[in-house]
């Protein structure tokens, strides 16, 4: 049995040439189970503060300043980025960096190294995002500490790529490499692409610039990047590889979801070489195919599994493939229409919080409480109520700034308050409620060794 005072390392080894007893083997598991939803939760409660004032905040300020003066055009872009770097990178990112070392490193043999690494990670990671917002907003000494965030981000990211080279993927039944698999590893290349890419923006602006702030033209295409080189392809992956059982969807088609990703990464390409008006096109391509592809608005063959959550969960996630579908639809729009950079951004709002927050709103309750030691969600009607307001948010948020921006309708100003009001009342339910779930919820963890095996798929 692992001691008080021994470590899992010191206990592997002292065991490597003993034999185990079943209790000592699953004294061993439980150590490492709970060593890991530590990990996971510590990743996940970083990434829920950065979302609710660096990223929301700041955004909910960005936007009752620009619907005071009715222009965006007179707010500071370094503000507005450093927004965008807090919810993409420091949310999103935190959660995909928690989720992903939970899931990998158990598998392997010198766990505790790998938790080691993982901490180290997720310290790295931290520093580098806070460092990048306070930087940007504050303008204290940006020249050096801009590039050394980015540095530091890149370095965590190393450590997490480490770890999941390491890993060995699931075969598939026809023995070659699960789809899904492919999927997350183009979004995970697209989420190193956006690091380098920031790190090489900070390099540049910190020795030829006047502000933090990455200039126009660099900064679309690196948006594009984030949202469809990175982003949207994680979502498709975590779709196919979750979807099927928490849905109940009839089996993937998998040649359409390759033909998805390289649909969408020849539309980044084009973007990234400034050819966006060919580019929108793509994207428009592969949301479809997406959709084909995961079969999400096809009638299920089995009922959802919605134990322990709201029994809304299988309509928000479907709601959000159809943002999906807006966001990319009004890519196609801006490029024929926009003069104010108001379709541009009802655009990228429909992709960041129609799609890809209500998403992880949705699957991040179904999972996530199960992953940090099988507790059950604290409540599912306030799943309900975050999911609810965010979509009544991001509604008000995508017409109006449409409206508003393009000089269509004056009234839609006086709208785009209230939006952002909402969506971060939408955001801070989901935040009450994961912490509520870590803090409240008893880990039923272990009250028998084979939870071990089902932690991964949590409660049906
Ligand atoms: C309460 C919710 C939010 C509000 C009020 C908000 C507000 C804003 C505003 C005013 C802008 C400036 C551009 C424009 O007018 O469209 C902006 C840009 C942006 N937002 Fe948000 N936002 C919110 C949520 C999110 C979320 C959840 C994400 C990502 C997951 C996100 C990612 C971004 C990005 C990447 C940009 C572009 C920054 C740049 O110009 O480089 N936002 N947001």
């Amino acid at each position: 049995m692992v001691t008080a005072t021994e470590s899992p390392a010191e206990f592997d080894r002292r065991k490597e040439n003993e034999v185990l007893s079943t209790e000592e083997v699953f004294a061993r598991a439980r150590a490492r189970e709970t060593a890991l939803s530590r990990l996971l939760m510590a990743f996940i409660t970083s990434g829920l503060l950065f979302m609710l004032f660096p990223g929301t905040l700041l955004g909910v300020w960005n936007l009752l300043q620009i619907s005071g003066r009715e222009s965006a055009g007179l707010i500071s872009p370094a503000w507005l980025q450093a927004h965008g770097h807090a919810q993409v990178f420091g949310w999103i990112g935190s959660f995909l960096l928690g989720i992903g070392f939970y899931s990998i490193p158990k598998l392997r043999g010198d766990v505790t190294a790998a938790i080691r690494r993982a901490w180290l990670c997720w310290i790295l990671w931290t520093i580098g995002v806070a460092l990048r917002w306070s930087s940007t907003v504050y303008l204290w000494n940006w020249r050096v500490l801009l590039p050394a965030s980015g540095i530091l981000e890149l370095a965590a990211f190393l450590f997490f790529f480490r770890a999941v080279s390491q890993h060995r993927p699931e075969s598939s039944s026809k023995g070659g490499m699960e789809p899904w698999v492919w999927v997350v590893m183009a979004a995970t290349f697209g989420f190193l692409a956006a690091l380098v890419g920031n790190l090489a923006g900070s390099i540049s602006v910190a020795l030829h610039g006047s502000s933090p702030a990455f200039p126009h033209r660099f900064d679309q295409r690196y948006l594009a990047l984030l949202g469809w080189g990175f982003l949207v392809p994680f979502v498709w992956g975590f779709s196919a590889k979750w979807m099927r059982v928490f849905l109940g969807l009839k089996p993937l088609r998998e040649k359409v979801l390759l033909g998805t990703v390289l649909v969408n990464s020849a539309g980044v390409i084009l973007v990234l070489f400034g050819i966006t008006s060919t580019a929108v096109w793509f994207f428009t391509t592969a949301a479809v195919l997406s959709v084909v592809a995961i079969r999400i608005f096809e009638p299920g063959t089995q009922e959802p599994k919605t134990r322990g959550i709201h029994s809304s969960f299988p309509f928000f996630v479907r709601m959000a493939y159809g943002w999906l579908l807006v966001a990319a639809l009004l890519g196609v729009a801006a490029n024929f229409w926009d003069t104010s950079g108001g379709i541009w951004g009802a655009s990228r709002h429909a992709l960041t919080v129609g799609f890809i927050s209500v998403m992880v709103l949705s699957v991040g309750q179904r999972i996530l409480p199960a992953f940090a030691g099988m507790r059950l969600l604290w409540s599912p009607r306030l799943m309900f109520g975050g999911l609810f307001v965010l979509t009544i948010g991001c509604t008000l948020r995508v017409s109006c700034e449409v409206l508003a921006y393009q000089g269509y309708a004056n009234w839609a100003w006086q709208v785009l308050p209230l939006s952002a009001l909402l969506e971060l009342g939408g955001l801070t339910l989901f935040a009450i409620n994961i912490l509520g779930t870590f803090v409240l919820q008893p880990s039923h963890a272990f009250k028998e060794p084979m939870v071990v095996g089902v932690a991964s798929l949590g409660p049906r």
